[in-house]
């Protein structure tokens, strides 16, 4: 009896004790683990006769039951006091800013495209796109090229050496086949501008293999030069940012127009002798355009006594170069990091002209 009290008192001293968790189990497993004191007691019950276990049976798991509960208590305290210490210890400022994460920047080519997509949207262009990897019959006969046309060596083109089902296939050498997939895809009246990669074997400083093309195409009733002409000097006024952009369409020759006119915009040199877009010291060529040929129009199964209409093409880089003054263009597709991060546009921005051609 007395030293069962003797247990109690020597356990409930060990618990009240114990500092930490791990102490604490120490305690409840020397008492209550398969070896421990308790049990060993609980065991015992087992040889008593039945006189002896009604008296020992109570005292016992009443031992045990005060064990449980001392220990159960002193984990909770335990336990809490373990949470206020990280409470204390832990803080957390929620009027820090947040840490910068690395973000990649948008590439002068997609800006660009960006750009021009608002400000036609503005003045009533839609998108239209085709594809990379076109037939010559979109890319050069429905244009007017014919076979043995002097044109077609002058493109440089990329062949398939396969035919697909009876087609010459190759990398469209310009973005002018759209011209000819919109005509026969839909009805017109239409204005489209069409974005896209082009394909030629060339390179130097200003030529890479693949570089990019916008296309213009306007096909409605009564369409004439002026509109042509509107509409390119509006363009470039808004893309430049500048009131003062000069234009010179010189008479040129393009299979798929006539007229056809190479159009120059004008520019300036600051104090540094750099080229600045705007007033008319020296002329650059940035694009090709004309009226569409009516064969064209015929080749795409319309009527070119009812539909007319006007086409240009240019050169998207070679857009983004002159107005953000990059001069070599293979650096546009070298990958480095450090010119994407130079000349590249945070993913947020929004297209320069927060209004397009309006504002
Ligand atoms: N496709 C022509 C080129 O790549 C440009 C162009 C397009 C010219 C539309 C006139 C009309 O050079």
């Amino acid at each position: 009896m007395s030293e069962m009290t003797d247990l109690k008192a020597q356990l409930l001293a060990e618990i009240a004790a114990a500092t930490s968790l791990e102490a604490l189990d120490a305690v409840r497993v020397a008492a209550l683990g398969k070896q421990g004191s308790v049990s060993a007691l609980l065991k015992s019950l087992g040889g008593m006769s039945p006189d002896e276990r009604q008296v020992q049976g109570p005292l016992i798991n009443g031992l045990r039951e005060a064990v449980t509960n001392a220990i159960a208590d002193r984990k909770a305290a335990l336990e809490g006091a373990a949470l206020n210490a990280r409470l204390a210890s832990e803080k957390l400022d929620m009027t820090l800013p947040a840490p910068a994460f690395p973000a990649g920047s948008v590439h002068p080519v997609s800006q660009v495209m960006d750009e021009l997509a608002e400000i036609f949207a503005d003045l009533g262009f839609a998108v239209a796109t085709g594809p990379e990897v076109e037939d010559d019959w979109h890319n050069f006969t429905a244009l007017n090229i014919p076979e043995s046309h002097p044109a077609r060596a002058m493109h440089d083109t990329f062949y398939f050496p396969d035919e697909v089902d009876g087609k010459k296939m190759l990398l469209r050498t310009h973005t002018s086949p759209v011209q000819i997939r919109t005509m026969m895809s839909q009805k017109p009246p239409f204005r489209i501008i069409a974005p896209g990669r082009v394909y030629r074997s060339d390179s130097d400083a200003t030529h890479t293999p693949m570089f990019h093309q916008i296309e213009g195409l306007v096909i409605d009733r009564g369409i004439h030069m002026g509109h042509l002409k509107w509409t390119l000097e509006t363009f470039l006024k808004a893309f430049f940012e500048r009131d003062d952009v000069v234009l010179r369409m010189r008479p040129s020759y393009f299979p798929f127009t006539e007229p056809s006119a190479e159009v120059d915009v004008g520019f300036t040199r600051d104090k540094s002798g750099r080229r600045v877009i705007g007033g008319s010291e020296g002329w650059m060529e940035v694009l090709g355009s004309g009226m569409v040929h009516p064969k064209v129009i015929e080749a795409c199964g319309l009527d070119p006594n009812e539909w007319q209409g006007f086409a240009f093409g240019t050169g998207v880089d070679r857009l983004a170069m002159l107005k953000y003054g990059m001069d070599d263009l293979r650096a546009f597709f070298d990958g480095d990091l450090r010119w994407l991060k130079h000349y590249g546009f945070a993913a947020l921005d929004v297209p320069t002209l927060s209004g397009g051609v309006g504002a």
